[in-house]
């Protein structure tokens, strides 16, 4: 009895593991290909990779991106644009991608060409690079719960409207926004992965190349654009950076202030300051000229180390013309002034001359013909030197008081004394309006930094 219930219990085990072998035979499919068949891929076709990959056309399609900015190349200031290397992760779900993997042989994850399904066809609306500058894998990876994910690395060329008002310590604030081109709102819903948070540490991490400029923060806006007849679903990022100041600070603002203080000191130079101060004015020029290449010629908001610039020249300007007036106006006073106590001068020294060395001949034709009356006359001769002598004095120190200084001379000094005043204080006023205007713009920009 034991032994056939044994042997019975035997032969239902080895029909349940007959029957479990040709079952496992059938679905343990270890090979890509029963997956391939399972899902279509092997249709040349594929009519279903045409379509929004829904199966209610009422339900709209949701795509996750997450941006990473791993490289700033530069801003430029004069085309208005930024050029940066940027990342993207894009994960959506397909629907009619979707198996159970213990059907086959525990595959979780295919990758397949992006040819083969539907692909979204979203765009930055601030690009302006050439086509040649995306890196786009031709593959995208399927996961068995229909979720597809995809990347995208791009060398990046946007516009940015740049704000140069606090140049060199300005910040700017550029949007990427992306857009699908032609899915309305109710179809394609954008939206993010991470949070700011993450996508600024990350960015931060995987940074390459900042160039002259530091990433603050990248901002995630999620809105909806109405436009005429449709609506559509965009995602901006915000990207805030500061520009590391100190390489424009060394070329151009330390020089030129270097230049005005060299202008003040030059009210101290004795004797010609014109060449000086016309030396001074051209290496200003230099700077301005380097500036002209920096920034854009716009009107509207002009940048700070624009006014800067220009004011540092114009002060330099008026002090050089100044200088001219002064040197006019002493070179009047030399004209009335100095001439006539030199000529004076000259007359008498030339009538002394004449008077010593006419003396001893008058003396010596004298002694030849009266020797008894030389010494009367040699009295009156001493007495005669004596007499011319102190005309002489006389003449002298009026000659001193014509030299001083006449009205011109006096205006001239006194011109220069108020305009040296005028101008130490207005490069002061100045000096310190353009500090509080800089560093409170750069504490604006950098709250950490200043407090
Ligand atoms: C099940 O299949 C394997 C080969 O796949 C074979 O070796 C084994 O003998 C089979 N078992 C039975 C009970 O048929
Ligand atoms: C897996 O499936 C494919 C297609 O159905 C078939 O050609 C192949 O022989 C199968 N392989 C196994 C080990 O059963
Ligand atoms: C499609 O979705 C809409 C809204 O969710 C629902 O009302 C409708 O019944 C769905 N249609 C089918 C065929 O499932
Ligand atoms: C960036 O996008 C935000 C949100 O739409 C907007 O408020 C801001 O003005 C944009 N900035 C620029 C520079 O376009
Ligand atoms: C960065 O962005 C977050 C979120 O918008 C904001 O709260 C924070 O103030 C920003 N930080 C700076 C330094 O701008
Ligand atoms: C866009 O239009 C919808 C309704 O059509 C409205 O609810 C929404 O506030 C509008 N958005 C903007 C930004 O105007």
């Amino acid at each position: 009895m034991s032994g056939r219930t044994t042997l019975a219990v035997l032969a239902v085990m080895a029909a349940a593991a007959a029957a479990a072998n040709v079952s496992s035979s059938q679905t343990s499919n270890c090979s890509y290909l029963g997956l391939f068949k399972h899902l279509d891929l092997i249709n040349a076709k594929r009519e279903v990779g045409m379509m929004r990959p829904v199966k209610n056309w009422t339900m709209h399609t949701t795509i996750l991106l997450d941006m990473v900015l791993y490289g700033i190349l530069e801003l430029g200031e004069k085309t208005q644009t930024v050029t940066s290397h940027i990342m993207l992760h894009m994960r959506w779900h397909d629907e009619f991608l979707t198996w159970n993997p213990s059907d086959f042989c525990g595959i979780q994850t295919v990758v397949i060409p992006k040819s083969k399904l539907w692909y979204p066809d979203i765009s930055i609306l601030e690009d302006i690079s050439d086509t040649g500058s995306i890196r786009q894998s031709p593959m995208v990876k399927v996961f068995s719960d229909s979720k597809v994910k995809a990347h995208v690395y791009q060398h990046l060329t946007s516009t940015c409207p740049l704000d140069l008002y606090l140049f060199p310590f300005d910040k700017q604030q550029c949007n990427i926004t992306f857009s699908s081109v032609n899915y309305y709102v109710d179809e394609i819903k954008l939206g993010t992965l991470s949070s700011d948070e993450t996508l600024t540490w990350v960015s931060d991490t995987l940074m390459i190349t900042e160039g002259e400029w530091i990433l603050v923060n990248l901002t995630i806006v999620e809105y909806n654009l109405n436009k005429t007849d449709e609506t559509l679903s965009n995602l901006a990022y915000m990207v805030t950076l500061v520009r590391k100041p100190m390489l424009y600070v060394i070329n151009l603002l330390v020089p030129m202030f270097y230049f005005l203080i060299l202008d003040l000191a030059s009210f101290f130079i004795r004797g010609e300051k014109l060449n000086f101060k016309v030396t001074v004015l051209l290496s200003i020029s230099v700077l301005l000229l380097i500036l002209k290449d920096l920034l854009p010629s716009t009107e509207r908001n002009m940048p700070l180390i624009a006014k800067f610039s220009l004011i540092i020249f114009i002060m330099v300007g008026l002090s050089l013309l100044e200088a001219m007036l002064v040197d006019f106006l002493m070179g009047l006073d030399g004209c009335c002034g100095q001439k006539t106590p030199s000529a004076s001068n000259t007359q008498v020294e030339i009538q002394l001359e004449v008077n010593c060395r006419t003396e001893p001949v008058e003396a010596g034709e004298k002694s030849q013909a009266k020797p008894t009356a030389r010494p009367r006359e040699g009295d009156l001769l001493k007495l005669l030197l004596e007499q011319v002598k102190a005309a002489r004095q006389e003449t002298e120190r009026q000659c001193k008081d014509e030299r001083k200084p006449g009205c011109y001379a006096r205006l001239a000094k006194i011109i220069d004394y108020v305009y040296f005043v005028f101008y130490l204080i207005s490069v002061a006023t100045f000096l310190f309006y353009m500090y509080v205007v800089w560093v409170e713009g750069r504490c604006f920009n950098l709250i950490s930094e200043c407090t």
